[in-house]
């Protein structure tokens, strides 16, 4: 049966920092753009971004964006693609002017300029010292963010379809994208979404995981239906475990608060970050201050009556920067932790946050996949931005602030060739007849099955497999066990039964969509860091301990036929500066 279909010049999937930035700039210039979310925009997780954007201002002191960039590609470990890291950095500043004009309320310093806070890995001239980078709302960077450009978009009219599922992406047999299929959440209901253009950002896949700082919803919707329609997966293996999460929790306790003067302690009361890092101290990037906490933790200096956390501490910072500084974190500190960090320290453990993998597309937000070898080509009619996205800037390994630095970034400029494209490509070109099949027999598959699998059992098997067996520090027993796991938990889920089938709230045909997508997502990262054999930024072996540049200077690419892997060359050309060689990272 024909699905029914609704026509758009450009459907973006997300309504987050990135999709939301997007729709803005395509429905400024007059386009008829849908956005699809399956939460009301406002509550997509770029609300939970707390600490700041990053971006060279130099309000607090001299900065520049060759400093940014530097920062930004030692932080990759020199996975990042130096032009793409470029144009992040040099767009940055615009970036916070373009939202400070529309509205967004950022912290203010006496003279009225943006108000700028120092944060994991930006340094001042090429990592001398700490520098202040990063400009914010309090602790609810985030929130301010979605609420400035979710007005904006109702202002430009743009038309938003929420509690809307995207389902498959619609591709003719050129390869050139359509749309997409989707599901209304509430009745089931599904249709065509055809666009001229097509642009993901649906946010990362945090939920792969047990302990994750990420919402329920960040289940890899994007990644899912790209693999699917056989594009690859870019450096899957890189994942960021954020240094503060809630000790038994999850919830993000903003690395602002080291900026702000916290550090963290072990159970001896040492601030043991300096000695992994003298020079930056608590403020070294991610990936050393959480491998420096599981090894704190590992050798028996960890807190608690189990000695399974780490202590932050922020009393001496004073109750008036807290309150003012830092509002949410000490109302999350006393839900989530039940201590008030006036007088208490937090107890803290690295939880995943951030995925710096996703689907493969060049600084333009157009989705590149190789062709010929190493010759990438441009899939057309499709866009990506935001974390869903590998441009690919954090490489190994993201600095904080940088996501939403991203997101802005990214999601203008993706739009900005959008309209590019519609312009060199007049008109609706028709659908393949086929558009919708897979998308209904994916569906049938799920309503016809019985005696399945329970879709969070299933779920469940996944999150503790990734934990266990692909964690901060990997082991290559764990890995080969977790490979095989993570293959027949991904054969159980293509036997997943809805045991509710009743429509009263639909959750139980959602969460099995949202299974599918995950487990593409766990897949890929498990394969894809089984194979890579040395450590660089978040991915750490005990078997290769050591970076390896002359073998593994490389992106990942993982395909979901047959898990096959790729590989190609990191960009080390920027647009005007010099390049960055890689050398040894210290902090
Ligand atoms: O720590 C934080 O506020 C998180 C920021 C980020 O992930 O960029």
């Amino acid at each position: 049966m024909a699905l029914p279909t609704r026509k758009f010049d450009a459907v973006v999937v997300g309504a987050g920092g990135a999709g939301l930035r997007a729709a803005l700039q395509l429905s400024e210039a007059g386009l008829k753009v849908a956005v699809l979310s399956k939460v009301f925009p406002t509550r997509s997780h770029t609300v939970a971004a707390q600490g700041g954007i990053g971006a060279s201002l130099g309000n607090m002191g001299e900065d520049s964006w060759l400093w940014h960039m530097y920062d930004t590609i030692k932080g990759s470990d020199y996975l990042g693609d130096q032009d793409a890291i470029e144009f992040l950095c040099r767009q940055a500043p615009q970036a916070v002017y373009e939202l400070e004009h529309y509205g967004m309320p950022f912290d203010r310093n006496e003279d009225g300029t943006v108000y700028q806070r120092p944060f994991g890995g930006h340094s001042r001239n090429f990592g001398e010292s700490p520098v202040q980078r990063s400009v914010c709302a309090a602790d609810r960077t985030g929130h301010a963010m979605l609420h400035t450009l979710y007005q904006r978009n109702v202002r430009a009219n743009t038309l938003f379809f929420v509690e809307w599922m995207a389902l498959d992406l619609m591709m003719d047999e050129t390869g050139q994208v359509h749309g997409v299929t989707a599901m209304e959440m509430e009745t089931g209901e599904v249709w065509r979404f055809h666009a001229r253009a097509t642009l993901f950002a649906t946010g990362g896949a945090g939920r792969i995981y047990s302990a994750s700082t990420n919402a329920f919803i960040n289940t890899g919707d994007g990644l899912g239906m790209a693999a699917r329609a056989g594009i690859p997966l870019e450096d899957m293996e890189f994942w960021q475990f954020h240094p503060t999460g809630v000790a038994g929790a999850g919830v993000l306790i903003t690395e602002g608060v080291r900026g702000e003067g916290g550090y963290l302690l072990n159970k001896d009361g040492e601030r043991f970050m300096e000695r992994y890092a003298p020079t930056m101290k608590d403020l070294a990037s991610r990936d050393v201050v959480s491998r420096a906490m599981a090894t704190e933790i590992k050798e028996g200096r960890g807190c608690g009556k189990d000695a399974d956390h780490i202590l932050l501490k922020l009393d001496h910072i004073g109750l008036e920067k807290i309150e003012t500084k830092l509002p949410g974190i000490r109302e999350i500190a006393k839900k989530f932790a039940n201590v008030d960090p006036v007088k208490d320290p937090i107890p803290v453990v690295p939880t995943c946050h951030y995925q710096m993998g996703g689907i493969p597309t060049n600084y333009h937000g157009e989705v590149v996949v190789p062709r010929d070898g190493n010759n990438a080509s441009v899939v057309p009619g499709f866009f990506a931005a935001g974390e869903c996205a590998c441009a690919s800037v954090h490489g190994a390994n993201r600095l904080g602030t940088n996501s939403l630095t991203d997101l802005l970034v990214f999601g203008k400029a993706s739009a900005d060739r959008l309209i590019q494209f519609l312009k060199e490509n007049p008109g609706h070109k028709d659908l393949p007849k086929d558009a919708g099949d897979y998308s209904q027999s994916r569906l049938a598959r799920l309503e016809g099955q019985t005696g399945g699998e329970s879709v969070f059992e299933v779920g469940a098997d996944m999150r503790r497999t990734m934990q266990a067996h692909c964690g901060v520090f990997r082991f290559p027993d764990m890995l080969d066990a977790g490979v095989k796991k993570i293959r027949e938990v991904a054969e159980r889920a293509t036997r997943t039964e809805i045991k509710d089938k009743s429509r009263t709230f639909n959750t139980a045909r959602i969460e099995a969509l949202e299974l599918d997508n995950l487990i593409e997502v766990a897949r890929s990262t498990m394969v894809s860091a089984q194979a890579r054999q040395e450590s660089r930024g978040a991915h750490d072996r005990a078997d290769y301990p050591k970076r390896d540049d002359v073998t593994w200077l490389k992106h990942t690419l993982w395909y979901k036929d047959s898990d096959r892997l790729e590989y190609k060359s990191v960009n080390l050309k920027p647009l005007t500066a010099e390049s960055f060689e890689p050398k040894v990272r210290s902090y």
